[in-house]
């Protein structure tokens, strides 16, 4: 951009309310480098959808993806599309008049900047959720061995397993409840204040009077000098609370993974039960919670230094990544154990498939060799198609 653009996006910077009320001594080199990082964080969102998007397009139209698949992938980039609008809404509340107003402070509203990091949360965790699914899915149809696939039935139907998921499912609830939670502390800047831990004051909590204030209540007090909003709008809006909140989430989120972890540890039948890998996976969620724990305890001792906060932020999605491994290692879909019913049922189905996949590669070799010599060859539409011809009917993957 030339001196003149520069110019003319720093003017209207300096009418926004942040500029007046907080950086009315920002400089115009100072300007560029907030300006870069929020550019960059657009163009990365583009970038993003596009990556996307390409992709998806392509496998849908050459029907790589199975029905299911397709539709997950679409809910996806609708997603993602949803996020970008979450990003503009979230913007526009941070240069709203009213926010000029004595006593109020100009940044973006702390309910929109949660929605915009759920948003992307859930972007990331059913892009994860899908390709983890996926991949074991494949790995079924490939790999797995008639004996593995009865062993597997068997775990997959165990009532104590079935517990154990409920149980890692909670605590993936618990865990994005509790970052939404820290996006509250984000947005109202809730970090700057209670610089200690465990205490915040002279206590374990603040005082009553403070934590629920009339001050942020915007219902008039009723006949029995109540105000009904009293509690939800102190929870959500007033910085000590806020930050109180995060605090007990954190320690139950902390605490329920130590006890999940003790339990898979502890309970010999789980021992038996618990697949190799879901065992492995515990280790994970374990680890990142002590690790988030002591990120988010820096931050808050640092006064929220940018690379801390942001390692906080970063941790928060490795342990949901982690604890989402966890559920994709103890949870089968009705299609995955119908395959499996389906190998254990019919046996060494693992070796054939795989030879099923050789002979579709050799199909379309060949018919590449055949095109090129202007030949004509019936052809299955796509891999998975001739997969599931074979998988149904029993035809014999020579027959391919
Ligand atoms: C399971 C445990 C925890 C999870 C999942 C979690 C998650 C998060 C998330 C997602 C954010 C928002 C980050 C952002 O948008 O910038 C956040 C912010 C924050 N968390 Fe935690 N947190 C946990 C534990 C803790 C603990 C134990 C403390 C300290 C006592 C803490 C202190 C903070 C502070 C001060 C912020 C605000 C940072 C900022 O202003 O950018 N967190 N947390």
């Amino acid at each position: 951009m030339s001196q003149a653009d520069w110019e003319s996006e720093f003017l209207k910077y300096k009418s926004s309310p942040e500029f007046a009320m907080l950086n009315s001594r920002m400089t115009l080199d100072e300007f560029k480098s907030i300006y870069w990082m929020e550019w960059i964080h657009r163009i990365w969102g583009r970038a993003i959808g596009i990556t996307f998007l390409l992709p998806a397009i392509y496998f849908t139209a050459r029907g790589r993806m199975t029905k299911s698949l397709t539709l997950k992938v679409w809910g996806i980039a609708g997603l993602i599309g949803f996020q970008g609008f979450l990003g503009w809404w979230m913007v526009k509340s941070g240069l709203k008049d009213d926010l000029f107003a004595p006593g109020s402070t100009p940044r973006v509203s702390q309910y929109r900047l949660t929605a915009h990091l759920g948003a992307a949360f859930v972007v990331y965790l059913s892009m994860l959720w899908n390709g983890l699914t996926t991949l074991r899915d494949n790995r079924f149809q490939t790999h797995l061995t008639h004996q593995e696939a009865q062993a597997s039935l068997q775990a997959f139907r165990n009532p104590a397993l079935r517990t154990f998921k409920l149980a890692t499912l909670s605590l993936f609830a618990l865990t994005f409840v509790t970052a939404m939670s820290g996006a509250l502390v984000a947005g109202l800047d809730a970090g700057l204040i209670y610089n200690e831990f465990p205490y915040m004051g002279l206590g374990l909590t603040p005082p009553k009077s403070e934590l629920f204030d009339t001050f942020y209540s915007h219902v008039p007090a009723n006949d029995k000098g109540e105000h009904t909003d009293l509690v939800w709008r102190n929870m959500f809006e007033n910085p000590s609370l806020v930050q109180l909140d995060h605090r007990l989430m954190a320690t139950t989120t902390f605490t329920a993974v130590m006890a999940l972890f003790a339990w898979s540890r502890s309970s010999a039948h789980l021992q038996k039960i618990l697949p190799a890998n879901a065992k492995r996976a515990v280790h994970g969620v374990f680890g990142f919670a002590w690790l988030q724990v002591i990120l988010g305890i820096s931050t808050l001792l640092y006064l929220v230094p940018v690379p801390l906060a942001s390692a906080h932020q970063a941790g928060a999605l490795a342990l949901l990544s982690w604890t989402m491994v966890l559920g994709s290692r103890v949870h089968m879909s009705r299609a995955s154990i119908k395959t499996l019913e389906y190998f254990a049922k019919h046996g060494r189905l693992g070796t054939r498939n795989v030879a099923i996949h050789q002979n579709v590669a050799v199909a379309e070799a060949a018919q590449k060799v055949q095109k090129a010599l202007g030949a004509k060859v019936r052809q299955p539409q796509s891999a998975n198609a001739s997969q599931r011809v074979v998988g149904q009917s029993g035809v014999t993957p020579a027959a391919v």
